[in-house]
């Protein structure tokens, strides 16, 4: 294991600058950072040297970032949890090459929350993040703001970035590595943060490329979340314990009222994961399945500190009371669904290590950027069901929507997870989560949104997938054109499926089980379903330019 050689001690946490207004300006460029005394690290940041600062948006008003790319590789830039056109989204189809610039204009149209923005380039994601690319969203509303919470920004309203990072023998930053063993925080190392007396707010980001956070404080200090990805909850929920999988979000109240002149510290308590998530002791449950250099890192099983907070003198006009209630946000109903899509999470080829290293793919195929995987018609609201066959826990993502998670292993999620969300993690060894969204904006045939697994060397790897939004009312396929190719349905014995070009067929039982797996250069194919136990099942058909899911019935 790697030792730096001298490490400062601790410092203030570093609060971003604030961009708000009507045209904010971000340039991407190369940084260094002296972690470590006499030695320069080479980072990079937007309009810094490493990470970024803080952009405030309001609902409803318009806004337009002018970025641009001063660094010599290309990029992109994504508007983490926003709800914008495909266009606007930064995803790696939308390349900001070295030395240019990209200037979105949008509609806010988020709730009051935490979001957050990265770079998105293909194969590239990790590795721009490692070295310091992020930075926070703070979206405002009217209705958050009628609240009695915690606002001013860096005074009781603090944003804190987690990241684990690995520097190697020279101070440099490593990418594709399991030895992330020292812990950021907005960009320093070792930080520590002097708060008031009172009511705090912390919106926390879990901004690592792998790493899993059990957040605590110490003495099993209770904490209040308030928000959780896309917005306030309907309750504070009373925690001691948080998890914070990669790109998830959570505000949190802490009332500080009688610590004044203490001390107190952030953890994660990682002794507590369950094996399986990246962070626990094990990354999986089987002994042969392991990462290379998982053990040797010291973090993995263990409770570290995050951050140490140092209580002072509350400010003027200091909340003092968590509020009993804060808004009322209805998930969409299941009953209101009108297709329902599985995915399932594999290892690309089997084998014990590829169980827990990869490269993964999801329902067979590896991201490609020419290949949409799943056309959406405008207005769905859709259940998706993630299946995960691998040995780890994958936190997937969705681009353009929140989402509310219906059951994770069949059961009803934990409350503080029960609000808006675009991040969830997926438990391993044959583990589903399933959740609820509706797409009723941004139809876009040609720039397609991404879905994909946030541990970022996962996504580079491939662990992702595309969708477009398409507006059967101005498509240019006609609809009558558009004829269910599989029937009869529901079916007794023999199923006919109507191919236009080669296809892969695979049968999913609802629960999420794959059934059959055929590929077919007929222009149709039967299935014989005889044997098959009555119930629904999901056709997932896919050629060369798309991939679509038919519910049918077996009688
Ligand atoms: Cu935070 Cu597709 O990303
Ligand atoms: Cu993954």
């Amino acid at each position: 294991m790697m030792i730096p050689f001298m490490v400062f001690g601790q410092q203030a946490l570093f609060i971003p600058d604030t961009l708000s207004g009507s045209s904010l300006n971000l340039s991407l460029q190369n940084g260094e950072v002296e972690f470590f005394v006499g030695s320069m690290t080479q980072t990079i940041g937007y309009n810094q040297d490493i990470f970024g600062p803080t952009i405030i948006l309001e609902k409803g008003n318009e806004v337009t970032i002018n970025v641009s790319n001063n660094l010599t590789t290309n990029t992109t830039l994504h508007w983490h949890g926003l709800h914008v056109s495909s266009e606007n989204d930064g995803g790696p189809h939308t390349i900001i090459p070295a030395g240019e610039n990209w200037s979105p204009s949008f509609t806010v149209l988020d709730q009051a929350g935490t979001y957050w923005y990265h770079p998105h380039l293909h194969e590239k994601t990790e590795e721009q993040v490692t070295k310091g690319a992020a930075g926070f969203i703070i979206v405002k509303d009217d209705q958050e703001l009628q609240l009695e919470l915690p606002r001013t920004y860096g005074k009781d309203d603090f944003p804190i970035a987690i990241q684990s990072k690995a520097f190697g023998t020279d101070n440099q930053l490593l990418t594709n590595t399991a030895l992330d063993n020292l812990i950021l925080c907005n960009g320093i190392l070792n930080a520590f943060l002097d708060v008031p007396a009172q009511v705090v707010r912390l919106r926390l980001l879990n901004g690592s490329t792998e790493r899993v956070f059990n957040l605590g404080f110490q003495e099993d200090m209770m904490f209040y979340q308030i928000a959780s990805d896309g917005g306030l909850l309907n309750n504070p929920v009373p925690l001691t314990r948080l998890r914070l999988v990669p790109g998830e979000r959570a505000e949190v109240l802490l009332d500080l009222t009688s610590l004044q002149e203490e001390s107190i510290e952030l953890l994660s308590y990682g002794s507590e994961l369950q094996n399986g998530i990246y962070g626990a002791e094990r990354p999986s449950f089987m002994p042969f399945a392991t990462i290379v250099e998982y053990e040797d890192n010291l973090l993995n099983g263990t409770d570290f500190k995050i951050l140490n907070l140092n209580v002072g003198p509350p400010v003027l006009n200091p909340v003092t009371t968590i509020p009993s209630s804060l808004v009322n946000d209805e998930p969409f109903l299941e009953r209101d669904a009108n297709a329902t899509r599985i995915i399932t999470f594999r290892p690309k080829q089997m084998g014990p290590t590829s169980m827990v290293n990869g490269p993964f793919v999801m329902n067979g195929q590896s991201f490609d950027l020419d290949f949409i995987n799943i056309e959406i018609p405008l207005n769905n609201t859709e259940v998706w069901h993630l299946v995960n066959m691998t040995a780890i826990a994958h936190p997937f993502h969705i681009h353009d929507v929140q989402f509310y998670i219906l059951d994770i292993n069949g059961a009803t999620p934990p409350t503080n997870m029960q609000g808006r969300k675009d991040v969830v993690l997926v438990p391993p060894m044959g583990g589903t989560v399933r959740f609820i969204t509706r797409f009723d904006d941004f139809a876009d045939e040609v720039t397609p949104y991404m879905y994909h697994c946030h541990m970022l060397s996962h996504e580079d790897d491939g662990m992702m997938g595309q969708f477009i939004v398409t507006d059967q009312t101005t498509s240019t396929k006609n609809p009558a054109d558009i004829q269910l190719p599989v029937y009869p349905n529901p079916v007794n014995d023999l199923l006919t499926v109507d191919l236009a070009s080669p296809s892969a067929i695979q049968i999913y039982h609802s629960s999420g089980q794959l059934i059959e797996h055929r590929r077919s250069s007929n222009l149709v194919e039967k299935i014989n379903m005889t044997d098959y136990i009555s119930g629904v099942y999901f056709l997932n058909i896919t050629n060369l330019k798309s991939s679509h899911i038919y519910k049918i019935v077996k009688n």
